[in-house]
């Protein structure tokens, strides 16, 4: 069954989190992500996954309240003291959120896994959703882009140590700042940035908006190095994908196709993208800044355009 007169965000719309209206009122959120690991410390990547996945409850303006454990590891290949490890990551995260850890499951799998199903909670009038931005709003980004690029370099080797720790950093740091600034100050739409990139998770902001987009690329913050890295580095192959489903929609005439690939880079636990009404914008910026978010750059905005174009300047 995929309906239900209760059921107020269900697969087919590309929302972050499930949402079902309970007897009170309240929304009900439910959401799930695990992957492979994309660093080398355990401590960090269960850090990350459980950051990763309480993301979503977040972007929908939620807080989280309980999660479920997904494991898959190698019985015999790694130790269970290194999935101890993930573990302990993946719990001193879930503390920093409040959220209580209340079950899970583990499987036999020649690579690892990990991850988490997270519930959370918000009232109707304080739910965001991918549509409902609207022409003339600012788009607000919450943490500067390069995940994905710095996670393939770490795989090759070819990261350096102080970028991987900013790549860390990013990764680790919770969306709860972002969405407690949405819930304060009202936002039109918002979405977290990850698997599909900048580009991607916009694109589906706008097609659920029936809105285009300007983005202006000098003020897309960026983790300190990325330039660098991008020109010599291999991008992982999501990144790839993603820029290629993206690019019909583009108008980047003049634009470096390197950037175009940053833009489009597979973010891990990425920050919020926000469409803010500009009457709101300047609350929205001290709210974030009294969050302490790792960004809060305005990239620019909403235009009318029923292609759902993006346009690059
Ligand atoms: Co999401
Ligand atoms: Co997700």
């Amino acid at each position: 069954m995929t309906s239900h007169p209760d059921l107020v965000v269900g697969l087919d719309l590309s929302d972050d989190a499930g949402v079902f209206r309970l007897p009170d009122g309240t929304l009900f959120l439910q959401t799930v992500d695990f992957f492979t690991p994309v660093v080398d410390s355990p401590f960090d990547w269960g850090r990350i996954a459980a950051s990763n996945s309480l993301s979503d409850i977040y972007a929908m303006g939620g807080r989280p309240l309980t999660a479920m454990q997904l494991i898959g590891w190698p019985r015999d290949g790694l130790s269970f003291d290194v999935l101890g490890e993930v573990i302990d990551g993946g719990i001193r995260v879930l503390e920093e959120a409040g959220c209580t850890l209340i079950g899970g499951h583990s499987i036999d799998d020649p690579e690892p896994k990990y991850g988490f199903s997270v519930t959370g909670l918000v009232q109707e009038e304080d739910l965001v959703r991918n549509q409902g931005a609207q022409v003339g709003d600012a788009l607000v980004l919450t943490k500067p882009i390069g995940t994905g690029l710095i996670a393939t370099a770490v795989k090759a080797g070819t990261a350096s140590e102080r970028l991987v720790a900013d790549a860390i950093e990013t990764m680790v740091t919770l969306n709860d700042g972002a969405a407690r600034a949405m819930n304060r100050i009202g936002v039109h739409a918002g979405t977290d940035v990850t698997g599909f990139g900048l580009l991607g998770h916009l694109s589906e902001m706008l097609a659920a908006s029936h809105a285009g987009a300007r983005i202006e690329i000098d003020a897309v913050p960026l983790i300190d190095g990325l330039l660098p890295l991008a020109e010599t580095a291999s991008f992982p192959g999501g990144s790839v994908r993603n820029l290629a489903s993206v690019r019909p929609l583009l108008v980047a005439d003049g634009i470096d196709d390197l950037m175009l690939r940053i833009l489009a880079d597979a973010q891990t636990s990425g920050g919020m993208l926000m469409a803010v009404a500009p009457s709101c914008l300047d609350d929205m910026l001290e709210a974030l800044a009294e969050e302490r978010t790792l960004a809060a750059s305005v990239i620019g905005e909403i235009i009318a355009d029923d292609c759902c174009s993006i346009v690059l300047t």
